[in-house]
Parts: structure tokens; C-alpha cells; sequence
């Protein structure tokens, strides 16, 4: 692996800039809707480089496939074109559907680290179930004390029996992972534990702690629990910020590192992927767990409020997480990409208007049907 220097905050301030499920790549035809597609998530990508500064790029999961080196090595300099020209360093978790190509991760961990100069992501452990878990320490704006580290795990794909749960869960060995390094990283800080962030692509179970069940008059603008939870309908928390589009996807089955975060006590904030349409922060015992939206128009999104979660963390407190979402459609940017309709709906907006007309339409067929009959009747 190669040495890069050692990430640091800058004038008091550390900005991590989280980007989620890309998916690009899947479009071998590059037809000319997979290249406005395309062309919208760069826009987002670049605005957001310009606007928000960060001092560092994390892609959470769901990047890109292809099947050689070639054609990764294609998805790779397209996703990380918006940042090459400042050199911005750039870190990464692997998501489930990174997996669905015939290159196996540790060969797109290669080929991230040889396309990219300032790529941090590394195997600690190749033994370890996954790929790509890691930690990285940020000095202070001096570059002389560890204030920060950061976690990066792999959630894993699906689970091998689809009766326990459909989604994996963080292996018992990547706790113990976590929970040894841990402990090194504080015997070397002279006992200090050092805040940590956590970037993962699945959720933990605990997102639903943010969610409430829906009273029967929330239920058309709830959203439906995932798996086990789909008889409930949901919506956020009073306190919890941002946009539910969706039922989390986690795994059926809890691992357990939400407890072990508590037991170490480092991690400060959990940052997840994978549910295109979520991108609510709020905190549940101590801990703040952020969903992010995906950054791209080629998977199921939501119209222009597509986007990315800028974090700001202040060197005196680094414990006060500062974040919010930056949205396509709040950077003032104009989608090549979608329809009228998608730019100014949600796509729960979109479901909700096709299944009104939908019932409107069934309701005029029997009203014209009973109308008919009648008229049938009386002749
Ligand atoms: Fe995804």
C-alpha cells in the first residue's frame, strides 16, 4: 500500500463530504438517457466540490460495477472525475450491489488505489469477513495530535438463508475487529479514546429508534416498514431532521455493533447508504445515525432532491457533529435527465398522484360500467 500523508483538519475545521449510491456503470449501451443521467450526478458532484470544500470524499456503498479491469477502471475515473482536479482525498465503503460484477472487491480496492493518488481505503485485515474495513485518524490543524478517527466497514450482501433476513449483517469477527483496534488505538493515545465517525452502507436496525409508528390519519404520507416491520407504517420522530422516503432496509438480524459502540464508547456518529430515498440525522441514546440520500439519477431516486451530507467538525469540540443534506434541486442545478414531473415531485409524490388517478380511473370504469348496465335495464 502506498503512504499518503496523513489526513488533518484545516484552519480548525474537518469537512467530510458523504456521497451515496452511484450505481454507475450498469449501462453498457450507453444509451443517451444513461449519459443525461450520468451528466446530472457529475453536475451534483461538481457543484457540490465547488461549493461545500471538503477535505475529504467518503462514497458509501453501491458505486459502480463492471466486469473486468477496463471497465472499472472507466466507472472509476468517471465517479472521481469531480474531484481529481484538487486532489481531494477519498475513502470508501463497499455496498451490496458492488458485488454483482465478476470483479471481486479486493481487485476494485486495487483499482481504486491505482486510478485515484489520494485513495485512503485499505483491507486492515484481509481475513476479515468483507472488504475495505479500515480506520483512518485526522490529526489537528497542526498535524501533531490524533483528534478523529475513522471507521470504515463493510456491511456485507445478502443473507445465505432469505428466511432469516434477506440483507447480511456485520460478522461477529468485524466486531471483535473493531473492538480490538479500539482498544490499541487507545493504549497508543496514552488511554484517551479518540471520537470516531462510522461509515457503513447497510443501516443498523437502530434507525427505526428515529421512526415512530404512524397514527391512522399519518398513514398516506408514512412510508411502509421494511421486511419483519411490514405490516407498520412509519414516520420520523418529532426531533429527527431531514426526509423518511423509505422503510430502512437493514437487516432482520440485529449484529449487535450498536452495542458495541456503546461499550467502547468512541463512536460519536454512524453514517449509512443504501435506502436511496432516506436522508433523515437524528440522534438515539447518544449516538447520531444519518442516512444518506443517493447522489445519482440512475438508480430509484428521488427527482431532483438527489444529494450528498456535508459534516463539519470544529477541531475545539470535534464531538459536536454538524451536518446536513445538500440537494440537486437547492444547488439551483437543472436535470437533463428527468421529466417535468420527476423534477418537481418526489417519487412518493409520483406514486401517491398514479395511484389517485389510478382509483379515479377505476372508479369512472364501474361508475360507466353501472351507467351502462342501467341503461341496459331500462330498455
Ligand atoms: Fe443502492
Amino acid at each position: 500500500m502506498k503512504k499518503l500523508p496523513p489526513l488533518k483538519f484545516k484552519d480548525g475545521k474537518f469537512k467530510i463530504m458523504v456521497v451515496g449510491d452511484l450505481h454507475e456503470g450498469y449501462y453498457p449501451k450507453e444509451e443517451s438517457i444513461s449519459k443525461k443521467k450520468t451528466a446530472d450526478t457529475m453536475k451534483l458532484l461538481r457543484k457540490a466540490m465547488e461549493e461545500l470544500e471538503p477535505d475529504l470524499v467518503v462514497f458509501i456503498g453501491d458505486q459502480g460495477k463492471a466486469d473486468d479491469d477496463a471497465g472499472m477502471r472507466a466507472v472509476i475515473s468517471r465517479i472521481t472525475a469531480p474531484f481529481v482536479s484538487r486532489n481531494v482525498p477519498l475513502a470508501l465503503v463497499f455496498g451490496n450491489h458492488d458485488r454483482e460484477c465478476e470483479l471481486p472487491l479486493e481487485r476494485q480496492l486495487e483499482l481504486y488505489a491505482q486510478e485515484y493518488e489520494n485513495f485512503y481505503t485499505y483491507d486492515a485485515v484481509p481475513e476479515l469477513t468483507g472488504c475495505g474495513n479500515c480506520n483512518i485518524l485526522v490529526k489537528d490543524s497542526k498535524g501533531k495530535n490524533d483528534i478523529l478517527n475513522l471507521w470504515f466497514a463493510d456491511s456485507n450482501n445478502l443473507c445465505e438463508n432469505p428466511n432469516v433476513s434477506y440483507y447480511d449483517w456485520l460478522h461477529e469477527d468485524q466486531i471483535e475487529w473493531y473492538k480490538k483496534t479500539a482498544q490499541q488505538i487507545k493504549e497508543e493515545h496514552g488511554g484517551k479514546t479518540i471520537p470516531a465517525l462510522w461509515f457503513m452502507h447497510i443501516p443498523v436496525c437502530e434507525e427505526y429508534e428515529l421512526l415512530r409508528q404512524a397514527k391512522p390519519h399519518e398513514i398516506p404520507d408514512a412510508v411502509r416498514g421494511y421486511g419483519d416491520r411490514s405490516k407498520n407504517f412509519y414516520v420520523l420522530k418529532d426531533y429527527v431532521e431531514g426526509y423518511l422516503g423509505e422503510g430502512p432496509a437493514c437487516s432482520e438480524v440485529n449484529s449487535g455493533i450498536f452495542d458495541a459502540w456503546k461499550e467502547v464508547g468512541d463512536v460519536k456518529g454512524a453514517f449509512f447508504g443504501h435506502d436511496h430515498m432516506n436522508d433523515f440525522a437524528g440522534y438515539y441514546d447518544g449516538i447520531l445515525l444519518a442516512q444518506n440520500k443517493t447522489a445519482s439519477f440512475h438508480p430509484y431516486t428521488d427527482g431532483c432532491r438527489s444529494g450528498v451530507r456535508l459534516i463539519t467538525l470544529d477541531e475545539n469540540n470535534v464531538e459536536d457533529i454538524q451536518t446536513r443534506m445538500y440537494h440537486f434541486k437547492q444547488f439551483g442545478l437543472k436535470s437533463e435527465s428527468l421529466g417535468p414531473v420527476q423534477r418537481t415531485f418526489t417519487d412518493r409524490q409520483v406514486m401517491k398522484i398514479k395511484a389517485a388517478s389510478w382509483i379515479a380511473g377505476g372508479v369512472a370504469v364501474s361508475v360507466a360500467a353501472a351507467l351502462a348496465a342501467k341503461k341496459k335495464k331500462e330498455k
